[in-house]
């Protein structure tokens, strides 16, 4: 039987969607309902297992799954031995301390002995350690927000990315966070010959969704008296490629240009004689 890529996605949290949504436009096809957690893709050799996003570091550093997306935060926390393959451009956040915004804690020394919950044990205590400063930890697997409310806890330490869970706990994180992090591709250091193959496959097509980033098609047409103005004003990768229209003395202009590169020339190429303008997305750029 070929090898199937296995990959390791978060089943639900902050990653979901867009793990799904990376794989679906690098071209796998698979259908996620909530009702199974093997998702077997039906043009490429590779199958989805969803997991809790605290289990795909052991899934992959066993090699129980071949490959992974999941937040830096989770690896480091597990301390596996996964293989950090790259950056996949979503899911920053900070893992910052929050205290209850009338506590009489304010800075993170002032959290001298206090008790503070959280999901990442291992990576407060290293935190306060190297601070030198002194504290108890409420292990939690869950719902670590209300900890402070229900006097478990004085603080909390926990993920945070747009600050919608702390504002709506009343909490206020604290100055300087643990760390920083973001969504990777991790594959594990057990990975087949085989299957280090469709994972370059997989990663030659990322590069190409990546490189095509926040790019924009632009196409335009103008009288053939403005056309060497405005091709000199078009932001373009390279130059602008210029056509002639059937109608005689008039051309059409296409290039590839960012979103922002494209508003701040529009007004310049509108009063050039731009005319017909066109922006469409750009999916995909492979050099
Ligand atoms: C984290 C964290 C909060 C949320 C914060 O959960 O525990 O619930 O994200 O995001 P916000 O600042 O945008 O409100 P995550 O999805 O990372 O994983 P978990 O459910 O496994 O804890
Ligand atoms: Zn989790």
């Amino acid at each position: 039987m070929p090898s199937r890529l296995k990959i390791a996605l978060q089943k639900k949290g902050r990653l979901a969607e867009y793990s799904f949504e990376l794989l679906r436009k690098i071209g796998l096809r698979f259908v996620a309902n909530g009702q199974y957690l093997l998702l077997k893709c039906p043009d490429f050799p590779a199958d989805i297992i969803l997991l809790r996003d605290d289990d795909i570091p052991a899934f992959v550093a066993r090699g129980s799954a071949d490959i992974g997306i999941v937040g830096q935060n989770v690896v480091w926390e597990s301390g596996k031995k996964v293989r950090e393959i790259c950056s996949l451009g979503f899911g920053a956040c900070r893992l910052a301390l929050a205290v209850p915004r009338k506590s009489k804690y304010k800075t993170l020394r002032s959290l001298k002995n206090t008790t503070i919950a959280t999901e990442y044990p291992t990576s407060v205590k290293k935190f306060f350690r190297k601070l030198g400063v002194s504290v108890k930890i409420a292990e939690l697997s869950g719902s670590v927000e209300i900890a402070p409310e229900m006097g478990i806890a004085d603080a909390i330490a926990d993920i945070v990315e747009s600050g919608t869970t702390l504002e709506a706990h009343n909490l206020i994180p604290l100055d300087p966070p643990i760390f920083k992090s973001e969504a990777v591709l991790v594959a594990s250091p057990k990975i087949s010959a085989v299957k280090r193959k469709l994972l370059d496959d997989l990663m030659a097509r990322i590069e190409a969704v990546q490189a095509a980033g926040d790019k924009k098609y632009v196409i335009l047409n103008c009288r053939a008296k403005d056309l060497k103005q405005i091709e000199k004003i078009m932001p373009s990768l390279e130059a602008p490629t210029v056509l002639p229209l059937a109608k005689q003395g008039e051309f059409a202009l296409q290039s590839v240009a960012t979103e922002k590169e494209f508003w701040v020339a529009l007004p310049k190429l509108k009063a050039a004689g731009a005319k017909d303008i066109l922006l469409l997305n750009v999916e995909k750029i492979v050099s």
